[in-house]
């Protein structure tokens, strides 16, 4: 069993699923034997470019290869459950995009569901397989950064405006699921602003802030209608202070000693603020293809009894966080507890 490969089918082969065919394929654990979608024109391109598998519109007919063992899911959001909850009631584990659902009680579903046919479901939060993720959370396990304190997410570019869903729910997954790996525990509460510039009313440019309690917040900014691409996140912490600048070729991360220091407090109450002004670090972390990482791990988790860095019930928490973001846009950037 640990030597057979494992038998894959992707659905959905618009702009993502090329990626992760593409990985799968080049795994030696794994052998892409179907690529479904409805549009012939990708169906077409799925044959061009992997002719090994079976291109079709029909997901059912994938469904019923008993060879098929993982489902991976790379269509519209609002897709997601419907096709996820047929997999896992054909027997297959499910490998889904990120966010795992549009509501959570979907999410929550699946997740059951999962459970009581005994198969995994894995969500492609793809930034926790980057190298400098990983390097990001052994820093913050090892406590080398210290009392997290703050996050700072920029994520802007010229975006495609989707159809089906704002960009909240388009970008921010990254940034929930890094944030959720590195502060560990779910946010208190949640703030969310953002405005709509086109007919359908979807929100394209917005800002997040989320409070976990015990010091550490995080401001996120997430937008379809920038000239310019960023993706920067500062994780501060009472130690050590981290840039990670994921659009450098090299040198993604810098660990900067800074930081201040409150001295004492005066009979006014005026802060006596010292500054620590220490080195920079650039450390060498080798490059690799995230999710080249996440189908190594995926492919383990059903071998060899890996346990998975993203499964459905960090999903749900994703989910569960997005919900209560849209629920404060709509009430514009009422404060949301998620107790
Ligand atoms: N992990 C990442 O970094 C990342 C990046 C981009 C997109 N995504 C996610 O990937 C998913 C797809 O996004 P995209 O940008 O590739 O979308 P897309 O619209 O480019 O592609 C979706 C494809 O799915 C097909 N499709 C739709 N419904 C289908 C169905 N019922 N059965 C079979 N095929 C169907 C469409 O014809 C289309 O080709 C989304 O969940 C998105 O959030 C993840």
């Amino acid at each position: 069993m640990a030597d057979e490969p494992v038998f894959v089918a992707v659905v959905g082969f618009g702009y993502w699923g090329p990626n992760l065919v593409r990985n799968f394929a080049r795994n030696p654990r794994a052998r892409v034997t179907w690529i479904c979608d409805l549009d012939p024109g990708r169906r077409r391109a799925a044959e061009r470019d992997f002719p090994q598998a079976r291109a079709s519109a029909s997901v059912d007919d994938m469904l019923r290869d008993a060879q098929v063992e993982l489902v991976v899911i790379a269509t519209p959001i609002s897709t997601h459950f419907d096709l996820a909850r047929r997999a896992l009631e054909a027997g297959k584990h499910v490998l889904v995009e990120k966010p795992l659902t549009a509501e959570v009680a979907q999410a929550e579903a699946l997740v059951d569901l999962a459970r009581r046919v005994d198969r995994r479901l894995f969500v492609d939060h793809t930034y926790l397989f980057t190298p400098e993720v990983r390097y990001l959370r052994d820093l913050v396990a090892r406590g080398d950064l210290g009392q997290l304190l703050y996050f700072d997410g920029v994520r802007i570019n010229l975006g495609l405006f989707q159809t089906d869903h704002d960009v909240v729910w388009d970008l921010a997954p990254h940034d929930l699921s890094i944030l959720l790996a590195l502060a560990g525990r779910p946010p208190r509460s949640v703030v969310c602003v953002g405005s709509s510039h086109t007919a359908s009313g979807l929100t394209d440019v917005a800002m997040l802030h989320l409070d976990f309690g015990d010091q550490l917040t995080a401001n996120v900014h997430v937008n379809w209608l920038s000239p310019v691409k960023v993706r920067h996140v500062i994780v501060a912490g009472t130690r050590r202070m981290v840039l990670y600048n994921d659009l450098e070729a090299t040198e993604k991360v810098r660990l900067y000693d800074r930081g201040i220091e409150v001295t004492d407090a005066d009979a006014q109450r005026r802060a006596a603020v010292g500054y620590r002004l220490g080195d920079v670090l650039i450390p060498h972390i080798p490059a690799r293809e995230a999710l080249a990482v996440e189908v190594e791990e995926v492919v383990a988790c059903l071998r060899d009894g890996a346990t998975p860095t993203s499964p459905g019930e960090l999903g749900v928490e994703v989910v569960r966080v997005l919900e209560a973001l849209g629920r404060s846009l709509e009430r514009r950037g009422e404060r949301i507890d998620l107790d």
